[in-house]
């Protein structure tokens, strides 16, 4: 087939598609046109006493649309979130954490992730800070929140007192996620994907003991309070947290990305986190 001349507004649109798709890296210098590949053609199976080793074309991995990876996470997901309980419940200590969910290989988000993205901030902090997912600076970095979003959310913290380098409990905070991995395009993490991470999660939170709770945003608020109403409608409301070994109490709030999109409800926020401060310097009740 001819090539046609690239118009610089089609360019624009595909590389929009790309990146909309999660292609936003290059990977190798020169592009591989995957569907000049020869498909895997379906095997009959094989008798085990075969030793001939498969031709390359057919030990290539099948090329899945996402739709079909996603089918397949909901369908592997109830022998993944128990793999990940079990997991989580043998971890002691954070670096544990760290160290089974790299062994942890269910979720699919990692196959496509750079860096596992955990935690970050003060470990003995009163206070918790859950976003939703890493996106691109932090699958980089391997830390939550250290993109455009990240810096705003530095920001507010270190307005009200409570930076993540901060070295006692009551003036620092601890940052982690709902989901350890970058979903790819920064789409919103799955139900599977959430449920497989949440035992992690839990964990995190039966380690850290928090004694405050902030949701940043509509996906960790309301997994996190069972509330079914949107941010804006359950933003600065607190809630009760039980876990394992303490109670928390739990404030949701706006996702700073969205801060950076309607810089207008940064007031709202900004009185999420003088209420927070205010809880925990006693003065709030
Ligand atoms: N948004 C999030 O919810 N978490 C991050 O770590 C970064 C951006």
């Amino acid at each position: 087939m001819a090539q046609k001349p690239v118009q610089s507004d089609n360019a624009l649109a595909d590389l929009q598609w790309l990146v909309a798709m999660g292609a936003d890296e290059a990977v190798a210098d020169e592009p591989i046109d995957r569907f000049s590949i020869a498909p895997v053609v379906a095997q009959k199976p094989q008798p085990v006493t075969q030793s001939k080793p498969a031709p390359q074309a057919a030990r290539r991995a099948p090329v899945t649309s996402p739709v079909h990876s996603q089918a397949r996470a909901v369908e592997i997901s109830d022998n993944s979130v128990a793999d990940a309980r079990k997991m989580a419940a043998e971890c002691g200590s954070l670096n544990d954490i760290v160290a089974a969910l790299e062994k942890f290989d269910a979720c699919a988000l990692k196959r496509t992730a750079t860096n596992l993205c955990v935690y970050d901030g003060n470990d003995k902090a009163k206070v918790m800070l859950i976003g939703e997912a890493p996106g691109r600076d932090e699958d980089i970095q391997g830390k939550p929140f250290v993109g455009r979003s990240g810096q705003l959310l530095d920001k507010i913290l270190t307005l009200a007192g409570l930076p993540r380098d901060g070295e006692s409990p009551d003036n620092s905070v601890f940052i982690s996620n709902m989901v350890f991995w970058r979903p790819p395009g920064n789409r919103k993490p799955t139900e599977a994907e959430i449920m497989m991470c949440m035992p992690f999660l839990a964990r995190i939170i039966d380690i850290v003991r928090p004694q405050f709770i902030v949701c940043l945003g509509g996906v960790p608020s309301q997994r996190m309070t069972g509330e079914t109403k949107g941010i804006t409608k359950i933003r600065g409301r607190w809630f009760d947290y039980q876990y394992e070994n303490g109670k928390a109490q739990l404030l949701a709030t706006l996702h700073p990305s969205y801060l950076l999109r309607n810089p207008e409800q940064k007031r709202l926020a900004w009185r999420d986190f003088l209420a927070l401060k205010q809880k925990l310097t006693g003065q709030g009740g």
